[in-house]
């Protein structure tokens, strides 16, 4: 017998088979976003868990709706952009739809203190890392008719404009280029390990509230009630202050750089420029982006490298001191340009040693040689799809090319393994032989950036 027939029959089999899945799983990815999307033109990221539109939830699943429903993807963005306030501010949660399935909910936040609220919305008071400049690109480069997009883009483009202006204005408070988060919902990586000396130092009362994520999730998979109390008691300051930037800035127990948010400022920095300059005119606007980008992309890699770690980490405004620890937040510059090529060689000797081992699916959101990891809980250990999705494009913009394939097909493999979960194991041999992720089910971005990876 030829063997080298059977051979390469059974390779074409298999690879018919992972096409064929493959085609099934963005049939399914579709009809999850199809499932979460709401009346209002946005897709809440998870029924039950997070039942209303969430700011870079929303980034991420345009890109992925992009592909197969443009019209839609536009709405994903003006829907949330319809709730920026007048200063700019786009905020982290914008109540369109009732819901009792979530604490905390409008009622709790009360946006209305801040003078300068939707007044069409219920929002929150807290924001998310500013991913709407990149959106807005990306959603370009996929698009088929390019001219239709423009023609949307040239109509939003100015409010992620002044979305970026408020931050500089109101979050940069040494005038350094870095701008601060006042809450660890704003990182969206909301229960990093990063944070744990920082809520050491704060003394909150006890408050008395429900939580109703641990109705949806296994509690051992979600922040404790004593990290829920602190969450709650940084609102409270913010509330007090009717969400007042600079009584925050001034008096807020947690006050951050992190590393992620701020690539993602100078990322969406960047597609501002890009798409502006291809609009044409708004000289004033390219001159103003343009300037803050070189001061924050210095004071970036002055500031936030961490030379003895060879990465980049956070810094505590509040408590004037860096925190030293490694997450997969540390390679996000990657995708903003902002490590000079040596730099870069070496954070990703990093990614690979702490990371990267044999045993380990790519990227655990906390460094796995830490005490501090935990494979199972949230932003504790577990793998995201933004996170690795943000990494790949990081790894291809420095042309690690072989490594930025492996990420792309740990993710898709993670997916096809174990379904659109919220998060996933980063230890192959626990979650290949459960074959399950964690937190909710059909999780948008996981569908969403699914179908863009499919499409790379
Ligand atoms: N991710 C947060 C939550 O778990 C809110 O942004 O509710």
């Amino acid at each position: 017998m030829d063997t080298h027939k059977v051979m390469c029959s059974h390779y074409n089999t298999v690879v018919y088979d992972i096409l064929f899945m493959k085609e099934d799983l963005q049939i399914e990815a579709q009809k999850i976003l199809d499932e979460n999307a709401q009346e209002g033109g946005f897709t809440i990221p998870s029924k039950g868990l997070y039942p209303f539109q969430w700011k870079w939830d929303s980034g991420f699943i345009a890109i992925g709706l992009a592909h197969y429903d443009m019209k839609r993807a536009q709405q994903e963005i003006s829907s949330l952009l319809d709730a920026q306030w007048e200063n700019g501010f786009i905020p982290h949660i914008v109540f369109h739809n009732e819901s009792d399935s979530y604490f905390p909910g409008p009622d709790f936040h009360q946006s209305f203190l801040h003078p300068l609220a939707s007044k069409k919305y219920k929002t929150t008071g807290l924001t998310q890392p500013p991913v709407l400049g990149f959106v807005l690109e990306k959603m370009l480069e996929i698009s088929k008719n390019a001219s239709s997009v423009m023609s949307f883009i040239k109509t939003h483009i100015d409010k992620v404009y002044e979305n970026h202006r408020y931050f500089y204005t109101n979050r940069d408070i040494h005038n350094e280029g870095l701008v601060y988060i006042y809450h660890n919902w704003e990182s969206g990586t909301d229960n990093s390990p990063v944070w744990d000396e920082i809520w050491e130092t704060v003394d909150a009362p006890q408050y008395t509230f429900q939580r109703k994520d641990t109705t949806h999730v296994d509690a051992s998979q979600r922040p404790s009630d004593k990290e829920y109390n602190l969450y709650v008691h940084v609102i409270e300051i913010a509330k007090k202050y009717q969400y007042d930037d600079q009584k925050i800035a001034a008096l807020s127990p947690f006050l951050v750089q992190d590393p992620l948010f701020n690539a993602m400022l100078i990322r969406s920095n960047e597609a501002l420029m890009n798409l502006y300059k291809r609009i044409g005119g708004n000289q004033e606007k390219i001159d103003y982006l343009t300037h803050h980008q070189e001061k924050s992309k210095a004071r970036f890699n002055e500031k936030l490298f961490d030379i003895d770690l060879n990465a980049y980490i956070y810094f505590d405004l509040r408590n004037n001191k860096p925190i030293r620890h490694i997450t997969s937040s540390s390679f996000t510059p990657l995708y903003a340009g902002i490590p000079s090529k040596d730099r870069a060689e070496k954070l990703i000797q990093v990614l690979l040693d702490r990371f990267g081992g044999e045993d380990q699916y790519l990227c655990a959101s906390f460094d796995p040689t830490s005490e501090l990891y935990n494979p199972k809980k949230y932003w504790r250990g577990p793998i995201w799809m933004n996170l690795n999705w943000l990494l790949y494009q990081g790894l291809k913009r420095y042309e690690y090319e072989a490594l930025a394939e492996r990420v792309k097909n740990e993710s898709i493999e993670l997916i096809t393994s174990s379904g659109f979960k919220e998060y996933f194991d980063a230890r192959k041999a626990i979650q290949e032989a459960s074959g399950r992720g964690y937190g909710g089910d059909n999780f948008s971005w996981s569908a969403a950036l699914f179908i863009d990876l499919l499409h790379e």
